[in-house]
């Protein structure tokens, strides 16, 4: 989409370090149960290779600490036209909410497996 990208016609950084918070939101809300979830922390990104209009786009995030009442993810963006490395991102953290805002322990301790994760699927 135009609007996604930059004076090159490339990507814009910025619409990427979105699709990534998005994207960690949802895995976030996945691995925690929960949709009261918020972004304290996103850094060290850095961008490997460009996308043009019309690669498509992966992103893959993963849990790599569980807290108390955060989750610390890592993400990589693939573009699957190029074979590249788009860009990664080694930190993330959310935090779970209660009704008002305020933090509040999750209770979980490690990534839940594919069964468990299809447990779910099925439950909804
Ligand atoms: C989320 C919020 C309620 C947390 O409140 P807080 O009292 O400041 O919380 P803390 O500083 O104790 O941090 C909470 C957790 O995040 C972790 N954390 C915070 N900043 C971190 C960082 N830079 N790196 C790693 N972990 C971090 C803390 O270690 C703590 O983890 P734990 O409970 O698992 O040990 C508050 O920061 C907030 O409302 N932030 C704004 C959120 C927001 O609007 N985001 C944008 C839209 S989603």
């Amino acid at each position: 989409m135009p609007a996604d990208l930059n004076g090159r016609n490339t990507l814009f950084g910025g619409r990427l370090v979105a699709w990534i918070d998005e994207e960690s939101y949802i895995y976030a809300t996945c691995q925690l149960d929960t949709r009261d979830i918020a972004t304290v922390y996103i850094g060290d990104f850095q961008f490997h290779s460009p996308a043009a209009s019309g690669d498509i786009v992966e992103i893959g995030v993963e849990a790599t600490r569980f807290g108390t009442t955060s989750l610390e993810m890592k993400a990589e963006a693939r573009n699957k036209t190029t074979k590249k490395l788009i860009c990664s991102c080694s930190k993330i953290v959310m935090v779970t909410l209660d009704a008002a805002g305020n933090k509040i322990p999750h209770g979980k301790t490690r990534i839940k497996s594919d069964a468990e994760e299809q447990m779910v699927d099925r439950s909804v």
